[in-house]
Order: structure tokens, then C-alpha cells, then sequence
């Protein structure tokens, strides 16, 4: 007898069917699809066999796990045979369920290892000679190789990996949907090589094979430096082509190379220049005349590491057409698209051959309605001391050919952050459908969807959303368009629940954890930004070094790795001791980088009749509550992954800094020194301030939130703890208005004044005042919008519980502020999708709720007397799938097994 569950979306790493995996025991998961209330998985069986046919016959020739008696449906390790470079692997797996009836198997998945030593790569890096400019970006070399199959294959792989940037063709077909690969990492260290299914391309017989290439993040201009080549001169390619695992071709010194191609230049911050009157048809097919091509010089393996790809590519996830357009100027065309982004522009045009066509691309509109491009910094800072810093153009030329038909001028190698682009060079306006923007990131899922009766909070999330998906590239980056564009982490540690409530951050942060490790300086100090390019490694910086064990933290949290957590241990436990080391006290006053604090905070605005001076926390109160938090994360991951010693000992290190935090900062009467928003924030949140004391504080938290008018006065890293805190503490009006105040700082601001991301500052640009300081003011920085987690977790009231991570047990707690009628959200957890939604009508509160099967959730309802709560018409003491009860002051608690559910709660206040 089959149980009617079904088991599906099976994932291996967190992907579907993944190639080029180099874990050796890949982690398996699979979600349970099931209507019944409280159902759940009593044991798995999981078979991994070497083919498909024997996967169908039942043969796990890899790896049978028999029965296994457990809950696990995620992170199950494989357990089998020892996996071999390329071995393909196919797998299903059926589950018992809460009756111990077993399912049907599941339809069948794979995953297919990458090349696990350095030995299965035969190629060698060859690298296109030219003279380096000093001051520009070089030109886009080509490459080319024909070569011949001999018989028919039934599957072809290419691996590849370019110190720079590649776009890969075979037989005139561009090979992937991938942008920007092989994507940033620290390239003196490492570099991610990628797979791709080239089995549709290849053929027997001839074939060719074409590469492009850029400087890119390795010998380009990066971040806010004028000088380039921070990694290398010239951009070099990797290339492996195998068709049923043997080699068919690969980089050597046999390729044609030139460097008279249409891409003249290409620059990651700059733009790009192409002439497209230098194309060349069939370049990238068998039988193109190559003789006036140069011969390519191999070079020696370099010491940097070739890793697979573990994040999801950069991709173009959407394409908008221009909304609308203006000329401000005869011959300047501006065209808005509506959306601020990340990204680029797509032209389609009818022109003259030689024809100049110049596309600019920025976030804003000068009060005159041309271009505003002085947050650029392309003209803020000139000349020494400080150096040229240069800005980010974000400029696209093209060279037209005059082709009849017209002419599609989109660049290759570049990103822009924008939402109006001006175009010059062109006769006359082009209709809106030719103006294409391209929405380009890395392409981790969304997860979530969420909707409330506040329109405003709806356009809210909305820009948290936009703006976090115009900050991955690979990295998360700080802004996608003035000259800078770093892996900020304490922007990335403040925002990472709202990013993981938002999209599948699981393989982003697990590659951008190597970033962090490779950054890490040799005695412990984790640097404020990475991959790193400066010599002297901006580091150590509280709240920012931080997220070094924040971010492993978050996987754990929203992805049960546990994986991660041992991995990153020892780094972990090597940055705390060298901060333990450098303040014996326990005060965070030695090796603090540049402490650059709660950033932003109400010290920085320009306002008149603003209070000044009382925003910024005292250093050392911020250092040290960053210093006890990362060290009891470090005592929690040592206890997770069975370290009893030093969990003890970390745990017992976390309580002497909460001690001397306490005497040093705290006084009687709960009060922080400096008595700022900010130190009540970060010492409640971080749970530092003895339990008698907390209420008092929360208390000062409050009065100094009414000392600013009932505003915000704190900065990038500490206002969303705020707002958490509030709630938290039972002012969740208060956050409500703060939330809601139309006079800035507050996010509705943002929201009236059309903001359609989330600005680096509280008054990037104001009515009458115009825009702030151009050196820092992006209009796309996610740090602020760190308030999407608060918005989550107490408006629709979904909040994951750390002590059963991966929302095996979740919390339902939505708090009412009396004007929001209704709101729901959808989270695909790796469980399967929660479901929940509450709304008021009249005197009636209705919840609808869909906990995943093998998860349970506890719901907070606003009731002390359960006999106004009923479930789907009857008395919740009854109900199935309710499996306790418990009530308290104003509020029933009901801890739910999966199912669907309708509750409603009568005479609600
Ligand atoms: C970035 C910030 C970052 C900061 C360090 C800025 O230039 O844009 O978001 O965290 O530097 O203070």
C-alpha cells in the first residue's frame, strides 16, 4: 500500500540537476507534497546510480541508503561510492510517511561532478598579447580554433574559466545564458570555472569553436581606484570541450588570436566602445578565413585555484521597455525607464555607417531634465592629493555599420546602475519599444511574495527588492553605479535576513564566504570589504569584519547548513581571538580599522532645526556589542557542530564581554552611554543588557526616539535593530510611525518623493535642497532597506526560529497596528512553500495558513479566550493537526503541524 504523498523538487546543493559539482558528498533535498494535516516523513530511502536504466531498475549502484529512519529531508548527505571526476549520477527517493506508508519513488534527478583535479584539465591558459594602455580599458581580444569529431557523441561538456571576461561561441552559437562569467572573485586566489551542456552544439565533423574576451574585474578598473590591472595586465582563457568525457579540444598554442575586433574597449565601470564595422561574420563557425590572425602563446599554470561555479550565474532575470521619453536639450533623447536597476541598455536602431550613437546611463534627472550624473563622481574629485578618481562612466558607443535592416547595439562586458539613459548621436527619437532595458544580477531566486492593504508598504518592499537585486553580482555589492561597487559586508551582514527572506541567498553567500576567507588577513582580521583590491586591506572594522560570522550564521539560520558552519570555523574562531587578543579588557578599543560605525547616521543629515550630535553611538559601545554578538555566534557554531570545548569556552568569553559591556556602559537605571537611538538599538538586539534592565532601556530607546520629534536617528547599521527592537518590546506603534513618517528620515519619504530603490541616505535628495553630497549618494544602496525584515517579520508576522533553522518550525506572529487591514506572504522555504495571510473585516480576524508537510509552525493569536477562535468553523480544541494550546495574557498560542488552516478569531479589537 502507497501512501498518496509525493515527494518532487529534489535538489542536490541546492540546485536542480547541477554540472561541474566538486563537493564530494553533495547534499540532497527533496519537499513532500501532501494536503493532510500533520503529515510528515518517518524515513527516506535514497538511490544514486550511474545511470538511468539502472536507476529505473532500482539498481542505486552508487549509493542505496536502505531505509533510513529519520526527518531529514534537506541537507542529506550523500553516503556512497567515492564520486569521480565527471561521474554522473542519478538519483531518486521515495519517504515513509507519518504512517509509515512509503510514497512512490520520485521522478529521477542528477547531478554530474566537475573536474576534481588538476590533473583532468589538459588545457592551458593562453593569453593575447597587446600593449597595455595606462590610463583606459583594452581592447576585447578574439580567439578561434577549428577542430574535427570523429564519430557521434550523445553528450558534450565545456568547461571554461578566463582570468577576466569571457563570452564563449561554437559553431556561431553563443554558448549559455551567463553575463560577466566567470564572475569576481579574489583571482590571485581563486577562480570559478564553469560547465556548460554543450551536447545540442557540438557535432560530429568540423566544428569551431570562438572566445571573446575583457579585462573585466581583473585587469579592469575596480571600485573607487583610479589605477587598473589590480589582478593582472591582460584577460587570459581556459578551455576545456569534451564530448562523452574525452577531450575533443582545448586551449593551446594552436589557437588564432585578434585584437581587431568590434570591441574596442570594455570597462566594468566605464562602459564600452564597439565599432561595428569591424565585425567579422562567421568568425565563430567552421571555415572563416583566420590567416591574417596571430598564432596564441600558451602560458604556465598560474598559482591561482580553479574552482567550480557554486553561486547561480549572472543572467539577464527581465527585460522593461522605456516608459517614457523627453529631449531636454536639440539632439540629447532622455528615456526613462521607469525603475531604477542594474544592468543595461538594449538599442534598436536604423542608422548611417560610421554613425556615432553614445548611450549614458543614471539614476536621476537634474531639476533641468537632463541627465544627473554628479553621483557618478566622474567629475567629483580631481587631481592629487587624493588622486583622480576617475568615476564610472557607464557610457556605451557604438559605431554603426549602416546595415538596412537595422542595428541592435547592446554591450557584452559591462554593467550599468540606472534608471534614465540619454541618448545622443541619433537623428531623431526612438520609439519606446526600442529602448530595452536589461535586468542583469546574479540569478538566485525569488522566494517570497507579499502583499498588505498599505500601498506604500507594498511599493516599499517592492524597492527593497529592486535594490537587492541591482547589488548581486557575484558579490553584494554596495551600489551597482558610482566608482565603487565593493562587497561592503557591513552593508551585506545588515541587510542578509531581509536578502534571505526575499530570494534563495544559499549558494550567493556560500561562494561569497570563499571571498571572505580568502580576503582574511594572516593574523585573524576579517577586511570591511571583499574580494579585497587594496594593498594595505581596509579591515578589522567593527560591523563590518563582523560579517564573517554573521553571514555563515544566516545559512545556518534560513538553510540549516551546518556544512558551512564547519568550514568556516576556524577563520571564525581566528578573528575572535585576534580581537580578544588586541582588547584584553573587553572593550573594543585596539585594532578597529577605521571604525566606521553606525554609518549615516542623524549626525550626517543637512537640516535645519535637526538636533546635532546626539545620533552617532560612542564608538566603543557599538565595537563591543559587535565583538560580544560575533563571539556568541562563534560559541553557538561550535556547539552545532559538536565542539562542546570551545563552545563552552566562547560562551563564557561572550558573558565576560556582556559583563564589562554592562559596568562599563550600562548604568543603573538601564541607560547607555551616550544615550543615543543607536546604543539602546544594538545592545537590546544583540541581547547585552541584563534582563532587569532591558524594559528600561527599550524605555530610553523610546524617549530618544520622541527627543528627535519621533524620527530615526540612526544610521546604515542599526536601524533596522531599532525597529526590531521596538516591536519587540511592545512599541510596535512607534515603529509603525517611523515607518510611515512622511518627513524624512523614514522610508515613506523615500516612497513620496518616487524613490524606486532604496537610497544610501535618508535625505539623498530633498524638495528645494536638491541633492546631497555627490562624493556618497546612491540611489541604490539595499543597507536601509534592512527594514524589509521587520516588515516581514511583525506586518505579515512571518519569522523563522533559529533553534529549528530552515523553518522546520516557523513562527506566525503579525502584529496589528490598526490601520493595515490585510496582508499575506508566500516563502518558498526548502521545506516547500509557507503560506499566510490575515486580514480584519468588521470585528472578524481570519488567518489562512499552509504549513509544509514536515514542518510545524506556531501561530500567536490575538485572543485570551480560545472560544472566540475557531478553525474552519470549529472549536480549536478539537481541530486536528493543532497539536497544543496554550494561552497567555491578550494572546493564544497553537502550535500546528502542517496542513491548511482557517482561523478566525470574533470580536477582535
Ligand atoms: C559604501 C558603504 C560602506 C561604507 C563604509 C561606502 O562608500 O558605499 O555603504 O559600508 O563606504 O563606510
Amino acid at each position: 500500500m502507497y501512501t498518496n504523498v509525493k515527494v518532487n523538487n529534489l535538489k542536490c546543493e541546492y540546485s536542480v540537476d547541477p554540472l561541474g559539482l566538486e563537493v564530494l558528498r553533495p547534499r540532497l533535498s527533496w519537499h513532500i507534497e501532501s494536503d493532510c494535516r500533520g503529515q510528515l516523513q518517518k524515513a527516506y530511502q535514497v538511490l544514486v546510480s550511474t545511470s538511468v536504466s539502472r536507476l529505473e531498475a532500482g539498481d542505486g549502484d552508487l549509493w542505496d541508503s536502505g531505509k533510513v529512519d529519520s526527518d531529514n529531508s534537506i541537507q542529506v548527505e550523500y553516503d556512497g561510492t567515492a564520486l569521480q571526476s565527471r561521474q554522473r549520477c542519478f538519483w531518486k527517493v521515495r519517504i515513509w510517511d507519518k504512517d509509515n506508508q512509503p510514497s512512490q519513488y520520485s521522478n529521477a534527478a542528477s547531478w554530474e561532478m566537475g573536474l576534481l583535479k588538476k590533473l583532468d584539465w589538459k588545457a592551458n591558459w593562453i593569453e593575447p598579447y597587446y600593449k597595455v594602455p595606462d590610463h583606459e580599458a583594452g581592447p576585447c581580444p578574439m580567439l578561434r580554433k577549428e577542430f574535427n569529431i570523429p564519430s557521434v557523441f550523445t553528450y558534450g561538456r565545456a568547461y571554461i574559466t578566463a582570468l577576466g571576461l569571457y563570452e564563449l561561441y561554437i559553431n556561431g552559437q553563443r554558448v549559455g545564458s551567463r553575463f560577466l562569467s566567470p564572475e569576481w572573485t579574489d583571482y590571485s586566489k581563486r577562480v570559478q570555472y564553469q560547465t556548460y551542456d554543450v551536447t545540442g552544439i557540438l557535432k560530429k565533423g568540423t566544428n569551431a569553436v570562438g572566445i571573446i574576451l575583457a579585462e573585466g574585474w581583473y585587469a579592469g578598473r575596480v571600485g573607487y581606484y583610479e589605477q587598473r590591472r589590480h589582478y593582472g595586465y591582460r584577460p587570459r582563457v581556459l578551455l576545456q570541450l569534451e564530448a562523452d568525457g574525452i577531450i575533443v579540444t582545448c586551449s593551446d598554442d594552436s589557437w588564432k588570436q585578434t585584437l581587431d575586433g568590434p570591441l574596442c574597449s570594455s570597462s566594468i565601470l566605464d562602459g564600452e566602445y564597439y565599432d561595428a564595422n569591424k565585425e567579422m561574420p562567421g568568425w565563430n563557425k567552421p571555415g572563416f578565413d583566420d590567416s591574417k590572425w596571430e598564432t596564441a602563446a600558451c602560458l604556465d599554470w598560474s598559482k591561482t585555484k580553479v574552482v567550480s561555479q557554486y553561486n547561480e550565474p549572472i543572467a539577464v532575470t527581465q527585460t522593461i521597455q522605456a516608459k517614457s521619453a523627453s529631449s531636454p536639450e536639440e539632439g540629447i533623447f532622455i528615456y526613462d525607464m521607469g525603475q531604477n536597476f542594474a544592468g543595461w541598455s538594449q538599442l534598436k536602431l536604423k542608422g548611417r555607417k560610421g554613425q556615432q550613437v553614445k548611450a549614458r546611463h543614471a539614476e536621476a534627472l537634474n531639476p533641468d531634465g537632463t541627465l544627473y550624473t554628479d553621483n557618478l563622481r566622474v567629475d567629483c574629485y580631481v587631481g592629487p592629493p587624493k588622486g583622480t578618481l576617475p568615476g564610472a562612466g557607464q557610457t556605451d558607443i557604438f559605431i554603426l555599420n549602416g546595415n538596412e535592416e537595422g542595428e541592435i547595439c547592446e554591450p557584452h562586458f559591462t554593467y550599468h546602475g540606472f534608471r534614465y539613459i540619454e541618448i545622443t548621436g541619433i537623428d531623431k527619437p526612438l520609439p519606446l519599444e526600442s529602448v530595452i532595458g536589461k535586468v542583469v544580477h546574479s540569478s538566485a531566486p525569488l522566494v517570497s511574495k507579499f502583499h498588505c492593504s498599505d500601498d506604500m508598504i507594498n511599493k516599499l518592499m517592492s524597492n527593497i527588492q529592486w535594490t537587492l537585486r541591482s547589488n548581486l553580482h557575484s558579490v553584494p555589492t554596495d551600489c551597482p553605479q558610482r566608482d565603487e561597487r565593493l562587497g561592503w559586508m557591513g552593508d551585506a551582514q545588515v541587510f542578509s535576513q531581509t536578502a534571505c527572506y526575499l530570494m534563495d541567498m544559499s549558494r550567493f553567500f556560500n561562494k561569497w564566504i570563499y571571498d571572505i576567507r580568502d580576503a582574511q588577513w594572516e593574523n585573524g582580521f576579517y577586511t570591511d570589504f571583499c574580494p579585497m583590491v587594496e594593498k594595505e586591506r581596509c579591515s578589522g572594522a567593527p560591523g563590518w569584519a563582523d560579517a564573517g560570522l554573521i553571514i555563515p550564521w544566516r545559512l545556518y539560520e534560513n538553510y540549516h547548513d551546518t556544512r558551512v558552519l564547519q568550514e568556516h570555523f576556524d577563520s571564525a574562531k581566528k578573528y575572535i581571538d585576534c580581537v580578544h587578543l588586541a582588547n584584553p579588557d573587553l572593550i573594543w578599543r585596539n585594532e578597529t580599522g577605521k571604525p566606521f560605525s553606525d554609518w549615516l547616521n542623524g549626525d550626517s543629515f543637512i537640516m535645519d532645526d535637526w538636533p546635532k550630535g546626539n545620533a552617532a553611538i560612542p564608538e566603543e559601545v557599538f565595537n563591543t556589542a559587535y565583538f560580544a554578538h560575533s563571539t556568541f555566534l562563534l560559541s553557538k557554531m561550535a556547539d552545532i557542530i559538536g565542539k562542546d570545548e570551545e563552545s563552552r569556552r566562547y560562551l563564557e568569553l561572550f558573558n565576560d564581554i556582556k559583563r564589562a559591556f554592562n559596568t562599563e556602559f550600562v548604568d543603573s537605571e538601564g541607560k547607555i552611554k551616550g544615550n543615543t537611538q543607536a546604543g539602546y538599538a544594538i545592545a537590546l538586539h544583540f541581547d547585552l543588557i541584563d534582563r532587569e534592565l532591558c524594559q528600561a532601556a527599550a524605555g530610553h530607546m523610546v524617549k530618544s526616539i520622541e527627543d528627535y520629534n519621533w524620527h530615526i536617528s540612526t544610521g546604515l547599521i542599526c536601524t533596522h535593530m531599532l525597529m526590531l527592537e521596538l516591536s519587540r518590546y511592545g512599541y510596535n506603534d512607534i515603529a509603525c510611525k517611523l515607518l510611515k513618517n512622511e518627513t524624512f528620515p523614514s522610508w515613506f519619504y523615500s516612497v513620496i518623493n518616487g524613490a524606486t530603490t532604496i537610497w544610501e541616505r535618508w535625505d539623498g535628495y530633498v524638495k528645494g535642497r536638491g541633492f546631497q553630497d555627490p562624493s556618497m549618494n546612491s540611489f541604490n544602496h539595499y543597507a536601509l532597506g534592512a527594514v524589509g525584515q521587520w516588515i516581514f517579520e511583525n506586518i505579515t508576522g512571518l519569522k523563522l526560529d533559529a533553534e529549528m533553522p530552515a523553518y522546520k518550525h516557523f513562527i506566525l506572529h503579525p502584529r496589528f497596528d490598526g490601520d493595515i487591514k490585510h496582508a499575506c506572504c508566500e516563502y518558498e522555504s526548502a521545506y516547500g512553500t509557507i503560506k499566510f495571510a490575515w486580514k480584519i473585516e468588521q470585528t472578524d480576524l481570519r488567518f489562512e495558513i499552509t504549513v509544509p508537510p514536515n514542518t510545524e509552525a506556531t501561530l500567536y493569536l490575538p485572543a485570551e479566550n480560545i472560544d472566540k477562535v475557531t478553525e474552519a468553523g470549529n472549536k480549536i480544541d478539537s481541530v486536528s493537526g493543532i497539536k497544543c494550546i496554550e494561552t497567555g495574557q491578550k494572546i493564544t498560542f497553537c502550535r500546528l503541524l502542517s496542513g491548511k488552516y482557517d482561523f478566525l478569531v470574533s470580536e477582535f479589537e
